[in-house]
């Protein structure tokens, strides 16, 4: 059953929650799949109206007009000089765009070192699969699994995530986007928290998923840094950190969002940037989770969508499919004016599209002197290879002094040039952690939910009502 943990911090993120995560595993190319919503209906209000206007109804009721040939409209303008990645490396460099939405998953770490979840081999499901003899891994991520036995999640946790990890040329491609004015959003759905070490500003940024920077104990709302958590899970007691206040001792848990949660709102608050956009750049994710993988069908219908990845997608061709499991591209249709999909890896595409663009030089200055700040803060000294393996995507690098995942950047203190201090502060807001926060108190109200959070709202049709769904798997296999 879906749950909507309230988040202790009294923080604007997790409160009046209204997305949930849906993984919807198997997408169908073209078909409903009957286990596909795993949102909770059992608390479905009759009294919230659907919302017709919502972007993805009109988007089906345009679509459904155009099949039928009762579409009168002048078709859409095409805003590129050639429907290709050369097509729109242009349009980006060119005055014409200007609101680009980033919408990134786990493949843009990958090349830091850190596992995606679908990836055959390598994705951490399979592994967990073969290493927990778990039939379903994705089970560890669904709150209502983890709260019954978090150890799994923890372990996981220690064994997979152990290494230092450093932005990739990817996430330094978009902070250039934000440099140069372009970057209208970035929604992704890691939680790694390497996109504010590279510099990306928290005000451009939503964590969809949430983040494994703060944590909280989940009976009586105390907080903990990352370093806190990450003593804790590699200490004796390990691997799950339990609240330090003796007369509680709860469950300590990740603020993140897992299967059968809701989305911060944030998320929601912003979703209209998609429709504002006149670009989506999407990179490394397998689309396969929702509500995010909905998104791209928000865009107007002539923006452009450029499409990285190692796989392609399955597109669901039924416009039903495609409200359900995402997709909705064109890029084998013969009337395609906007997608493109580009097939390798995410930090070669953006080399590519940086050097068409003529900014392949700046970026790779960018990855250089980032990682060596990086480096020499955390005391790395064996430079082989450690900036030239990550832009070759060969993944992470060896190191003298390792930091775990999500410490850079509390472990990381940089430079302090005025662009580095704000990406410093940036990262610090993002880290403040077990010793600052530790001990606040939380007031709760009668329900014993801690004040500043809501209670998520219910929809009348949460599967179609998309913008007041929650963040679950599409795929009901337990
Ligand atoms: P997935 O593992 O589902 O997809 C990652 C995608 O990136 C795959 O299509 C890979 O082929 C591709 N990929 C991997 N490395 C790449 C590289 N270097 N360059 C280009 N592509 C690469 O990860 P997500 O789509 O992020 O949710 O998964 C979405 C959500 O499912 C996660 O946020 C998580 C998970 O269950 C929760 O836990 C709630």
């Amino acid at each position: 059953m879906a749950s909507s943990k309230p988040d202790p911090e009294n923080t604007e993120d997790l409160k009046d929650k209204t997305q949930s995560v849906e993984d919807p595993e198997q997408k169908l190319s073209d078909g409903v799949d009957e286990n596909a919503d795993l949102t909770d209906k059992t608390n479905v209000s009759t009294e919230t109206p659907v919302d017709t206007e919502d972007p993805q109804m009109v988007w089906m009721r345009r679509y459904f007009a155009k099949s039928l040939g009762i579409l009168f409209e002048d078709p859409p303008e095409c805003l590129l000089d050639e429907v290709s990645f050369e097509g729109i490396a242009r349009y980006i460099a060119s005055d014409k765009c200007n609101k680009i939405v980033v919408m990134t998953g786990a493949g843009i770490s990958t090349s830091a070192g850190i596992p995606d979840f679908r990836s055959p081999n390598t994705g951490c499901y399979e592994q967990l699969k073969k290493e927990y003899n778990i039939e379903n891994p994705q089970k560890l991520f669904e709150y209502s699994y983890f709260k019954g036995n978090p150890e799994p999640y923890y372990k996981y946790r220690k064994d997979i995530w152990k290494g230092t990890y450093k932005p990739t040329p990817c996430h330094y491609f978009i902070r250039m986007l934000e440099n140069k004015n372009k970057l209208l959003r970035h929604f992704t759905q890691n939680i790694d928290g390497l996109e504010m070490l590279a510099g990306i500003s928290e005000d451009k940024l939503i964590q969809a998923h949430g983040t494994i920077n703060h944590s909280y104990c989940m009976d009586c709302g105390q907080t903990y840094t990352q370093k806190w958590v990450r003593d804790k899970i590699y200490g004796p007691e390990g691997p799950v950190p339990r609240c330090a206040n003796e007369s509680c001792r709860g469950i300590v848990r990740p603020k993140i969002v897992m299967f059968g949660e809701n989305l911060p709102e944030r998320f929601a608050e912003h979703l209209s940037d998609i429709d504002d956009c006149d670009m989506l750049l999407i990179m490394g994710t397998s689309l396969a989770v929702r509500p995010f993988s909905n998104l791209p069908i928000r865009t107007k219908d002539n923006v452009p969508r450029l499409f990285i990845n190692l796989e392609s997608i399955r597109v669901a061709k039924h416009p039903i499919s495609a409200l359900f499991f995402g997709g909705g591209f064109d890029f084998e249709n013969e009337d395609n004016i906007r997608d493109v999909f580009w097939k390798g890896k995410c930090d070669e595409g953006c080399f590519a599209l940086a050097d068409i663009m003529g900014w392949g030089d700046e970026l790779r200055k960018l990855v250089k002197e980032e990682h060596a700040v990086i480096n020499k803060e955390l005391g790395i000294t064996d430079e082989t290879g450690v900036i030239d393996k990550t832009t070759e995507n060969t993944g992470s690098t060896s190191t003298k002094k390792p930091a775990r995942l999500g410490s850079n950047t509390q472990d990381v203190k940089r430079v302090q040039t005025p662009q580095r201090q704000s990406v410093h502060n940036r990262a610090s807001k993002i880290s403040q952690g077990p010793s600052d926060q530790a001990m606040k108190p939380v007031t709760k109200d009668k329900r014993g939910v801690p004040s500043g959070t809501t209670q998520r709202k219910t929809s009348t049709t949460p599967a179609l009502n998309l913008n007041k769904s929650v963040c679950n798997t599409g795929n009901s296999k337990k």
